[in-house]
């Protein structure tokens, strides 16, 4: 998104590149490992743009790419959970369009730097700690949240966002193994409490992912000069791994799902597809298949298919 790019661009000028650097790569070793964070990993100003630079357009990109998989919504209301610097907020207004959003976090320094970035949008910030209450709203997010919490808060978070959710949760994590199994327990968890996955998966059973595969997706993110600079890479755009789960309230029929990129070969495509028979295989379509062919030519990974 141009406007978020532009916003984010402009305010890094404000903080001198070592520092930003020096960030950048402390929170990439805190992210990379894995573990549940006992104290915020973002602990101050520098932190929080460092962040936004760094992070900030993959996962605005990575929840843009998993609300386009969702069955059409309407929310008139949105609460972040853990919503950082905003980004979901941003992805939401980019899907529906001018969306009332609260962006809800422990470190009061990413909210300061989110409204900043969203200067002209009606986002509202509000320092939260898991447990705290959540106002209510349509449709409830949290990405990249549930990775910095230990598995019974990764189940408070869950119930918390269902219970304030009138339409639709949706959650998104790092597309890795572990994000993978955290929105496994997730689906069931939602399941459980009476909602409808209506992405990924075109079926409310077990997944159906074998041999130590696991269902995720990528989102394609473009590079800033900066961003580059920051992460010391030499390609333009990067590829966001991203697993998530997508619930709403009422039952929507759920297509099958393109789980892997396609294979193209001379006149034939090779689709592997999530199909509501819970079974995960090839789908090969000929190029005698006329307009079947067309349709597998141009799909992409993440996309439906009947
Ligand atoms: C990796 S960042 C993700 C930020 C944002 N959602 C995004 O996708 O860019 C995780 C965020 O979760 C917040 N967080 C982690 N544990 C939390 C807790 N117990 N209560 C409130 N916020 C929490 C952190 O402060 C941080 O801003």
């Amino acid at each position: 998104m141009p406007e978020l790019r532009d916003a984010l661009d402009a305010l890094l000028q404000e903080v001198p590149p070592a520092r930003l650097t020096e960030s950048v790569r402390r929170l990439i070793e805190d992210y990379r490992s894995g573990r549940p964070a006992d104290e915020p990993l973002i602990r101050n100003m520098v932190d929080a743009t460092a962040y936004a630079a760094y992070r900030m357009p993959a996962t605005h990109a990575a929840v843009s790419a998993a609300l386009a998989q969702l069955p059409p919504i309407a929310p008139r209301s949105h609460v972040d959970l853990g919503g950082g610097t905003g980004a979901a907020a941003w992805a939401v207004r980019g899907a529906y369009g001018p969306v009332p959003a609260t962006v809800l976090d422990q470190v009061p320094e990413t909210l300061k730097l989110g409204a900043r970035i969203a200067k002209d949008l009606d986002f509202t910030w509000q320092e939260w700690r898991l447990g705290d209450p959540v106002p209510g709203a349509d449709l409830v997010t949290a990405s990249y949240v549930l990775t910095e919490l230990d598995e019974e808060a990764q189940r408070a978070l869950v119930a918390q966002a269902a219970a304030a959710a009138t339409t639709a949760v949706v959650l998104i994590e790092p597309g890795t193994p572990p994000g993978y199994r955290r929105m496994l327990a997730a689906r069931d968890q939602l399941i459980g409490a009476g909602w409808h996955v209506a992405a990924p998966c075109p079926h409310q059973l077990a997944c159906g992912m074998r041999g130590g595969d696991w269902c995720h997706f990528a989102a394609r993110v473009n590079r800033s000069a900066l961003h580059r600079r920051l992460k010391d890479a030499s390609l333009g755009y990067e590829d966001e791994k991203y697993s998530f789960v997508a619930a709403l309230k009422a039952p929507a029929p759920s297509p099958g799902r393109i789980v892997r990129h396609p294979v193209f070969r001379k006149g034939l495509v090779t689709l592997q597809v999530c199909r509501p028979d819970t079974s995960v295989g090839p789908v090969l379509v000929s190029k005698r298949e006329g307009p079947r062919y067309k349709a597998a030519r141009d799909a992409e990974w993440g996309d439906a298919w009947i």
